[in-house]
């Protein structure tokens, strides 16, 4: 399912992603996407079920750096399921796991032409910088201790009926879109 969904992408959204050019993933990959592996967790799964009939139709990958503040992250949004708010409800999920691992601040790398990104980020309050390593990209951040939880997930259940078109039942941990 997961390797049938970074096929479907478009090319210019696996590399956006991936942050290079790539048609599918590895062996390696698909495992680290499925297995924990050290600091690195396994992938978020935003499906779509229609009548008993799953879709993949997002995903998010998140890693403690070794410092034990920092929370890495990248996700990809199916681009039939777009402008939903399925990548802020991915970016928040991601944000709540990295809090509750005690980690202060949630950072991804995007390319500075990746404008949808950027604009997503800044507006749940990440800061966007310069990347020291590569000027290509910028470095996305935002502190987490600064966040309220209670408005995340106020936001979140906002969010989940927007993607769910205002059938979402209650907000569960697992990104289940029912139609
Ligand atoms: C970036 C990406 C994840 C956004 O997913 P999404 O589900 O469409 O994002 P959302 O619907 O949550 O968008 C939230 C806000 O971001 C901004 N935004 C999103 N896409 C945008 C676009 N194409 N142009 C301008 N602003 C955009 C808007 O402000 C939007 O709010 P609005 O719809 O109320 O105007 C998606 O475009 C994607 O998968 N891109 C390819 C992979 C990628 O770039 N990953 C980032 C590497 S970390």
């Amino acid at each position: 399912m997961i390797q049938d969904y970074i096929r479907g992408l478009f090319p210019a959204s696996r590399r956006s992603r991936f942050l290079g050019a790539l048609n599918e993933l590895s062996a390696n990959e698909l495992y680290r996407m499925t297995h924990r592996d050290g600091c690195s967790y396994p992938a978020l799964i935003a499906e779509h079920v229609d009548q008993g009939d799953c879709t993949m139709i997002g995903e998010a990958r998140y890693a403690a750096a070794p410092d034990g503040q920092h929370c890495e992250f990248a996700i990809s949004v199916h681009e039939a399921w777009r402008r939903k708010s399925l990548g802020t409800l991915l970016v928040e999920t991601v944000s709540f796991r990295a809090r509750a691992l005690g980690l202060r601040h949630l950072v991804g790398d995007v390319f500075r032409s990746n404008e949808a990104m950027i604009a997503l980020a800044r507006k749940i309050g990440f800061v966007v910088l310069g990347s020291a390593e590569d000027a290509r990209l910028v470095k996305i951040t935002k502190d987490l201790l600064l966040e309220d939880s209670s408005q995340v997930w106020n936001e979140r259940a906002t969010v989940l009926r927007r993607c769910a078109g205002g059938r979402a039942g209650p907000i569960a941990p697992v990104l289940s879109l029912q139609s």
